[in-house]
């Protein structure tokens, strides 16, 4: 059986987690979650792919590809673009792969500009404040929906 593909894409900064305010987003690498995700996703026969851009441009060019590779969802954490990348909203709507956004911390216990998330409308949910676990959790509900 081929694995169906799932994308899981770490928006900017997040390439510097483990050492980024650990306070706010704990000692966990990106390639710690990548770690957890692609044994989770290999258990139930799915194919992770993990991309981290620090660009917008980069993360719009990868869900553009993502419809052409058969990519069934997609698990995004945006980072800061989440609440200010309209291209980024449009980029999901456009390819119509359901996606699935995650915040490492609780957005909306934070400073008030990161309360919205322009990306959220074009989701099927959202997870925040569960730390690694979130990426976890958001997986989990993939893998539901597929069944
Ligand atoms: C974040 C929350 C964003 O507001 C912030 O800009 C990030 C990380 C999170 O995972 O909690 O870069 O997306």
């Amino acid at each position: 059986m081929i694995p169906v593909k799932i994308l899981v894409m770490h928006g900017p900064n997040l390439n510097l987690l483990g050492t980024r305010e650990p306070e706010v987003y704990g000692r966990e690498t990106l390639a710690d979650i990548d770690a957890a995700l692609i044994a989770l996703g290999a258990n139930a026969g799915a194919q992770i792919l993990s991309f981290q851009s620090n660009h917008e441009g980069g993360l719009i060019d990868r869900i553009h590809q993502a419809k052409s590779e058969g990519v069934v969802a997609i698990i995004i954490n945006p980072g800061a673009y989440t609440h200010t990348s309209i291209a980024l909203r449009d980029a999901i709507a456009a390819v119509a792969i359901p996606t699935f956004e995650v915040h490492l911390s609780n957005v909306h216990a934070r400073e008030s500009f990161r309360h919205q998330s322009l990306i959220a409308p074009v989701t099927v949910g959202q997870i925040v404040g569960c730390g690694p676990l979130g990426y976890q959790l958001a997986l989990r509900a993939v893998l539901a929906r597929l069944k």
